[in-house]
């Protein structure tokens, strides 16, 4: 018998619920808080996980009481919500997604789990892998966004960075990867609804991401809050073990939503407590967060004969044997060393943070700025908002450490007399009398922090509170105006796109906001962001994606009888994958070869793009699919690639992938993946923009 099967030997009913259970601390309250005494609980085993607390003082001193005073010594496991940095801030992930960068969404991973670590932490519950298309949903801040490959990609860069090459090393923590499985999907976007979607879409674009992570090793799977057709997730029985478990092998621990296990009595599954708890342990889920269903509905469960002692022992088992992975029996004050709180740290937050800035429109060129400027205005409730720049889960991220656009701008621009107004409507007199003597404004408009994350979600994607009124008036003195968009989702101001003359998405980018914001306005840093999710012109578009199916009746201006809106184009206000540069190139030559290649064999796909303008500058060039005739209609384009090349002004590069054709199957009729022979339309561009596609063909033969 190893360690954890003797502990297992020696535990009460009591002590095996208590690893089952994680009680909420009182450091970030993220769900609803029931008072209870934490510390008793750890002493008396009932708690053996707990999340939100952080601070290697606050941990130990708990994890002390855990390893000293219970009766069975067993180390806490602690798990925060570390998204996207732990004390230094990185860009929000929808920002963070485009990039388009497996190898900085890892590097960033990297070092928030050196942070948390050192502050205690063993476990962060991200990454957050539920696609999104649905800008209203406002967790969509917190998602890889629209497309099924991006989100694959971004869970295993993701995993591979919090987890390191060993859970034991100091500086990594386990991955949880969230929400399984559907969240994306709300119903109209409205926070913890239902969720109805066909088993096709299930499994082509909401799984994939999870079969990701699992395959990257993750350590922990979060079950969704939602009901996915009637059946709430935290009771799923087939995804979680049929899917999860079995078809995936996962072992890893699952973990519940925060008090979701008591919610599946609201959700109408389940009579009482006991009931809920058996739900949630017979579908899989060993960790309850913060509900106390297990602890209080376990033991009649077992005696109702609900749920079976050998359940419960696999349940403890798989906890157990996470805190031997992550060494916590070894050293259950692991992490100290891991103390990367380093320059280098702040300098990736900025690196990323300017990489995630997307050019939005371009329609004069008034950037970057002139070198000669020496006036600007700053307006806006954004302005100076630090704190905001973190955006919504900004776990122990501090205002003070965080640079806000104005400082970011002062420092970049020495010699430049910049004025500032940070005022919204009711400031308007002050803040066009702020622009006055200014050769050029920079408007700083959005959303603050708390309108996007759980519970922000909006019916309406405008500018909240009176922003265009101000914007309009500042607009309206026509002088040149580069608007600055800070949101945790796309905003629909075609207004503004319209009147501004440079509009730049700077959702929330973190610890190095303003830096990084300055880089991209002085041309120290020439744009390359991309749209992770495409962005509307209207919330009546939405859901609006790339991936979109073929219809029999394909949208045609003017034409009623078509799949059109009498009242907006069909056309996103920017498809997916849209930034532009200070650079302009074009692309040509695309060449895929063999045109005709076998089911096990690869194509080469090669393109050659040149940089017109006299600025260096990087491209990014994606590479979709269609299947034009199939045994189920295909999404009209499929991304299977993306890469970048950097080009000095007027130079001529190639890229070239080779696409396995094996990336070619989709879900078949039957739900399993399928590869059919016959002919495949391949697509390269700079954004998934169908008038800007190169395009060629491949025959797959049997
Ligand atoms: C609820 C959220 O849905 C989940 O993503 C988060 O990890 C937990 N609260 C803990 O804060």
């Amino acid at each position: 018998m190893g360690r954890i099967e003797r502990l297992l030997a020696a535990m009460t009913l009591a002590e095996k619920i208590g690893q089952l259970n994680m009680a909420p601390s009182f450091r970030a309250v993220t769900g609803p808080l029931a008072r209870y005494d934490l510390e008793e609980g750890v002493r008396s085993g009932r708690v053996g996980n707990v999340l939100n607390l952080w601070g290697s003082a606050e941990v130990h001193a708990l994890q002390r009481l855990a390893v000293e005073h219970s009766r069975l010594r067993i180390p806490l496991l602690v798990g925060v919500d570390v998204v996207h940095g732990h004390r230094t801030i990185f860009p929000v992930p929808l920002a963070e997604a485009g990039l388009f960068d497996p190898h900085i969404w890892e590097q960033t991973a990297r070092a928030a789990a050196a942070e948390a670590a050192a502050d205690g932490i063993g476990l962060t519950f991200a990454p957050m892998v539920d696609v999104a298309r649905d800008p209203r949903w406002g967790r969509i801040v917190e998602s890889p966004g629209e497309d099924p490959w991006v989100a694959s990609e971004f869970a295993a860069a993701k995993t591979r960075g919090f987890q390191g090459a060993h859970l034991h090393a100091p500086s990594s923590i386990a991955a949880t990867a969230k929400h399984f499985c559907g969240y994306g999907a709300v119903t109209a976007g409205r926070e913890y609804a239902s969720v109805d979607l066909s088993g096709r879409t299930l499994h082509e674009v909401h799984l994939p991401p999870f079969a990701a992570a699992v395959a990257a090793g993750t350590a922990a799977v979060m079950a969704a809050f939602i009901d996915l057709a009637g059946v709430p997730m935290t009771a799923n029985v087939p995804l979680l073990q049929g899917w999860l478990r079995g078809r995936h092998a996962f072992d890893g621990v699952v973990i519940s939503d925060y008090n979701a296990i008591a919610e599946l009595c609201a959700h109408g599954v389940a009579a009482d407590t006991a009931a809920a708890a058996a739900l949630a342990l017979c579908a899989g889920i060993d960790i309850d967060m913060a509900s106390q269903a297990y602890v209080e509905g376990l033991p009649e469960a077992l005696e109702r004969g609900l749920i079976s002692a050998a359940m419960l022992d696999a349940s403890v088992l798989r906890v157990l044997r996470l805190k031997q992975r992550l060494g916590l029996f070894d050293d259950p004050y692991r992490g100290e060393e891991a103390a990367a709180r380093d320059s280098s740290t702040r300098e990736l937050a900025r690196q990323a943070a300017r990489r995630a800035v997307v050019l939005l429109t371009h329609r004069r060129s008034v950037l970057p700025l002139p070198a000669q400027v020496r006036h600007v205005a700053v307006i806006g409730p954004l302005a100076s908002a630090a704190s905001e720049m973190l955006g919504p889960w900004a776990s122990a991220g501090r205002p003070e450490d965080t640079v806000s656009i104005l400082e970011g701008l002062k420092h970049a621009l020495p010699f430049c007399h910049i004025e500032s107004n940070c005022q919204d409507a009711r400031g308007i007199p002050a803040a066009l009398e702020c622009c006055r003597g200014a050769e050029l404004v920079i408007l700083c408009l959005g959303e603050v922090a708390a309108m996007s994350g759980e519970g922000g979600s909006r019916a309406d994607l405008g500018l909240p509170g009176d922003q265009r009124e101000l914007a309009e008036a500042v607009l309206d003195l026509g002088k040149p105006v580069i608007a600055l968009l800070t949101s945790g989702r796309p905003l629909t101001v075609p207004w503004l796109f319209e009147r501004a003359d440079a509009v730049l998405a700077t959702w929330f980018l973190g610890s190095e906001a303003g830096n990084a914001i300055a880089d991209v306005l002085t041309g120290k840093f020439n744009p390359t962001g991309k749209l992770a999710v495409t962005w509307p012109r209207h919330v009546g578009q939405v859901p609006i994606f790339h991936g979109q199916r073929p219809t029999g009746r394909p949208a045609r201006s003017g034409e009623r009888l078509t799949s059109s809106y009498l009242d907006l184009p069909v056309t996103p206000q920017f498809p997916f994958a849209h930034g532009l540069s200070y650079s302009s190139f074009t692309l040509r030559d695309l060449r895929c070869t063999p045109c005709t290649v076998k089911m096990t064999e690869a194509v080469e796909v090669s393109a050659s793009v040149h940089n017109e303008s006299p600025t260096p500058g990087e491209v990014s060039l994606f590479l979709f699919v269609r299947d034009p005739v199939a045994s189920i209609s295909r999404p009209l384009l499929e991304l299977k690639r993306a890469g970048r090349i950097t080009l000095a002004a007027g130079e001529s590069g190639s890229l070239s992938w080779q696409l396995p054709v094996a990336a070619l199957a989709f879900i078949g009729p039957d739900l399993e993946a399928v590869l059919e022979p016959g002919r495949f339309e391949l697509y390269v561009g700079q954004s998934a923009d169908p008038a800007a596609l190169l395009s060629c063909s491949i025959e797959v033969v049997a």
